[in-house]
């Protein structure tokens, strides 16, 4: 089955066998230096200098400890859609006090609404969704840190559905965490997250005196810090996975190279919903990972997936009540632009025939 879901994606054979390899000590060397190949890897697929964390959590895990490692005042979440949401029903879940601001559906986050937020001089963390897989919005880093970086606040981006498959400057757009999972443009099975850490970061969560106990921000760095190893047990096989997954895509497909195959996967179907339903998203800020294209009801999507399932492939319907207005498709991971040809054929074929 062809997985065109915005994650969990197909994984590369050749990452499943790593996955069934036999086990190691994860306080060995060979443990540290897989962390290590890790670390240098991720540094670049996110172009930052900054550390790099690694969690036994899915994605959500880090986004829980840093609101809660790096909050001592206030925070403000700038939601763009359902995981915008999620960053503030965890603040709110671990008692931090928190705002949040919404953009409408398929609407990105603005420098204005930014702008107004900070100018109270309220808040000293704030949240951004880079690629909200809701929607398909896509917000733009550089123009939204032009406004941020002009106030003394923790940045914390959620890059879960972006990093690997979209262009991301942690350092360059002042960035104190960005976060992703492995099961999403990474091309890897669910299971464990990577955050970067600024020192700034750092030095507000030493701070901060109720960080939690096993997503302590700070214990993931003291661990990391002293022998590259994890406070408790690690997925080892999958960050042996991880390993071999990153030194495929930064010295075999090459990051650029990925980013680009991302971008053109994102034109084909871009191009393939105007002449069908159309984009639901902001045309202007468009997710390079993933599309939603609009449809007149559910039950588009019903004979959609249908039929698609009949032919091998599994659609994602839209996000939530999102779902009676779009469904999603996923362009993101390993996915080869052919592969894509072939698929938005099938949907045409099924749309001509069932929809029009
Ligand atoms: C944009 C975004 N943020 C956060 C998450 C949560 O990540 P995880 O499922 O790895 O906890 C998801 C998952 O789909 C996501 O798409």
């Amino acid at each position: 089955m062809k997985l065109l879901i915005p994650g969990p994606v197909e994984v590369r054979d050749e990452i499943l066998q790593v996955m069934s390899e036999q086990l190691i000590s994860h306080r060995s060397i060979e443990a540290s230096n897989i962390q290590i190949n890790i670390e240098k890897n991720m540094k670049k697929i996110w172009n930052t200098e900054n550390d790099i964390l690694l969690s036994t959590s899915s994605g959500t895990g880090l986004m829980e400890a840093a609101i809660k490692s790096c909050t001592l005042k206030k925070a403000a979440v700038f939601s763009v859609g359902g995981f915008g949401d999620k960053w503030y029903e965890l603040a709110i879940a671990n008692g931090i006090d928190t705002d949040i601001y919404r953009a409408e559906a398929g609407e990105p986050t603005t420098k204005e609404v930014l702008k107004e937020a900070l100018d109270k001089g309220i808040y000293d963390v704030i949240t951004i969704t880079h690629n909200e897989t809701s929607t398909g919005v896509q917000n733009n880093l550089e123009e939204l840190s032009e406004v941020y970086k002009n106030y003394n606040v923790i940045v914390l981006v959620d890059t879960v559905s972006s990093a690997g498959g979209a262009h991301i400057d942690v350092d360059k757009n002042g960035i104190d965490i960005a976060i992703t999972s492995t099961q999403k443009c990474l091309g890897l099975p669910p299971g464990m997250a990577f955050c970067t850490l600024s020192e700034r970061a750092r030095n507000r969560a030493e701070q901060v005196p109720n960080r939690g106990g096993y997503l302590d921000i700070l214990n993931l760095y003291k661990f990391m810090k002293a022998s590259h190893q994890y406070p408790s047990t690690p997925n080892v096989s999958l960050m042996r996975a991880t390993e071999a997954q990153l030194d495929y895509i930064v010295n075999v497909e090459g990051v650029e190279n990925r980013i680009n195959r991302h971008q053109t996967m994102a034109k084909m179907v871009r191009d393939w919903a105007k002449d069908h339903g159309g984009i639901f998203a902001n045309e202007e800020y468009l997710s390079d990972t993933l599309t939603t294209i609009k449809i007149k009801d559910e039950s588009v999507f019903k004979i959609l997936s249908e039929e698609m399932k009949n032919r091998g492939c599994i659609l994602g319907s839209g996000y939530g009540n999102l779902a009676t207005v779009n469904f999603r498709l996923a362009h993101m991971a390993d996915r080869s632009v052919d592969e894509m040809q072939e698929v938005l054929d099938m949907l045409s074929e099924i749309w001509n025939e069932k929809i029009k």
